[in-house]
């Protein structure tokens, strides 16, 4: 199966480092007439020859635009990490179909922070602080042993730590700025996390106690 042959490939670009791109990623950047995404994610490519734009906050734009060049040049569309975890996918898929468009997966900030920690992602549950808090009764998080939020504002900080007072004892785990030079791993209480100031690239881990005795 070739991974270049539908309109649109929407690639996962791993949580930031060149080092974490795939092949097939690279293969279909090589093989773009135009690229499309954020700055950070298109400066991982500066040797392409495709035409760039730069997804900012107005994503009809964007759609608007690639609607015009569809079929007349092949599209790739970066994200962050993993496409199927809170990307520019969904509305990508969402409007062109998935009979256009070809995936090419990704390494998740989500697994490069379980990866950090030491600890698999069976049974994880993953949940996206990244805009808006999740409207979520902390009940039903209650029996779960491992839980991973997309965070990065201070609301969201505020939020987990709210999360992790309910549901303790829960270890906390503040991962920052994964694969890149500045990343750090750090182990908080509820208390300093309300109070902390994290990168705008971070993922939360709540980890009941006992996942860590493997
Ligand atoms: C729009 S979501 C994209 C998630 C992405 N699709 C993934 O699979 O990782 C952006 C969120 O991803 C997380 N993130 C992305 N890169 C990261 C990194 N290098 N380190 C920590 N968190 C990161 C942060 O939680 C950020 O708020």
């Amino acid at each position: 199966m070739a991974i270049t042959d539908r309109p649109i490939i929407i690639v996962g670009c791993g949580p930031g480092s060149p080092e974490y791109l795939t092949d097939a990623a690279r293969h279909a950047v090589e093989h773009a007439g135009l690229l499309i995404g954020a700055d950070r994610l298109l400066d991982l490519f500066p040797d392409a020859k495709a035409e760039r734009i730069a997804v900012g906050a107005d994503i009809s734009a964007v759609l608007h635009t690639m609607e015009i060049r569809l079929g007349k040049t092949p599209m790739v569309v970066l994200v962050t990490g993993d496409p199927g975890m809170h990307s520019l996918a969904r509305p990508v898929l969402r409007h062109f179909g998935r009979a256009l468009c070809r995936i090419i997966p990704g390494v998740s900030s989500v697994q490069a922070a379980f990866a950090a920690a030491g600890v698999d992602w069976m049974n994880a549950r993953i949940l996206s602080a990244h805009k808006t808090v999740p409207d979520i009764d902390p009940r039903e998080l209650a029996p779960v042993d491992k839980i991973a939020v997309l965070a990065g504002s201070p609301a969201a900080l505020r939020w987990i730590a709210e999360l992790a007072e309910r549901l303790a004892p829960r270890w906390i785990f503040v991962c920052e700025e994964l694969t890149l030079p500045g990343e750090t791993v750090t182990k908080v209480s509820a208390e300093m996390l309300a109070r902390m100031e994290a990168s705008p690239r971070t993922v939360v881990l709540l980890l009941r106690p006992g996942v860590w005795d493997v």
